[in-house]
């Protein structure tokens, strides 16, 4: 689905990354795993055409394209919910943005906000509700899009431990229930193995995968699972050798 070729970014003259590869077949769920400032997120801008690549190629279903653009919805680091609207009308500003029709939309967002735990907080602000919530709105804003293909940086990194591990079988559901083809930045290693089908460590800058892993036991997988637990020993020794934390 997503092939990316010897993609470069330079900032201040420094190579973020420099010939990076990667290949996202459809439907798969892979996980990118890296120090801070490592660039992962100038990764996710790149490709979307939030920031402008300086070298190499983006192909999209065989075909070459500047970036990704709408090709893919990306949910930000941060949140991004404009603070003086309803949670209902921050997941409904792709459709308002964008057009289309508002009465269906109203419909699914209506039915995600149930799916995700939302119902009856629809005319609440963002400001009203716990960040956990406000993420899970970010969640159903993002399947608003209705793409294939979703990057996500980091979706769960403002909730604490308890309300994260809730949260990552909601993410699963976007594969498995919503179908969708999944790019994902995580510093959490239990959550990468929980999720990924292929894990990818990352160097601090310039950004390069130096290892993948593809844990084995099929989804949904339990963290005492033995396969998984000697997966997670691999990718911890490799942290450690590789110097990323
Ligand atoms: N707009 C920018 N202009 C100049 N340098 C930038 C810009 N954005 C990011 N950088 C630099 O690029 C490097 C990579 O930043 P990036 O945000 O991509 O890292 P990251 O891996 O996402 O980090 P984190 O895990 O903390 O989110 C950092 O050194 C950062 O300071
Ligand atoms: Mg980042």
């Amino acid at each position: 689905m997503l092939q990316v070729t010897d993609l470069t970014k330079y900032y201040n003259g420094q190579p973020v990354f420099s010939g990076f590869d990667l290949h996202l077949p459809a439907g798969r769920f892979q996980v990118l795993l890296g120090p801070s400032g490592c660039g992962k997120t100038t990764l996710f801008n790149t490709l979307t055409g939030v920031t402008p690549k300086d070298a190499g190629t983006i192909t999209w279903q065989g075909e070459p394209v500047p970036h990704l653009g709408d090709l893919c919805a990306y949910m930000h680091q941060k949140d991004l919910l404009l603070p003086w609207f309803s949670l209902m009308d921050n997941a409904l500003l792709p459709v308002r943005t964008r057009g289309g029709d508002m009465a269906a939309a109203q419909d699914r967002a209506g039915q995600l906000f149930l799916r995700l735990g939302l119902g009856g907080y629809e005319s609440h602000r963002p400001d009203q509700v716990s960040g956990g919530m406000r993420q899970r709105c970010a969640l159903v804003r993002t399947l608003m899009f209705n793409r294939d293909l979703i990057l996500l940086d980091e979706p769960l990194s403002a909730l604490d431990a308890i309300t994260r591990q809730r949260h990552q079988h909601l993410l699963l559901l976007l594969q498995t229930e919503f179908g969708k083809t999944i790019l994902m930045i995580t510093h959490d290693v239990d959550e990468a193995l929980l999720l990924a089908d292929d894990i990818f460590l990352l160097t601090p800058m310039p950004m390069a995968i130096f290892r993948r892993f593809s844990p084995e036991p099929a989804k949904p997988r339990a963290f005492d699972d033995p396969k998984l637990l000697h997966t997670k020993a691999g990718i911890l020794d490799h942290l450690e050798k590789g110097g990323v934390s």
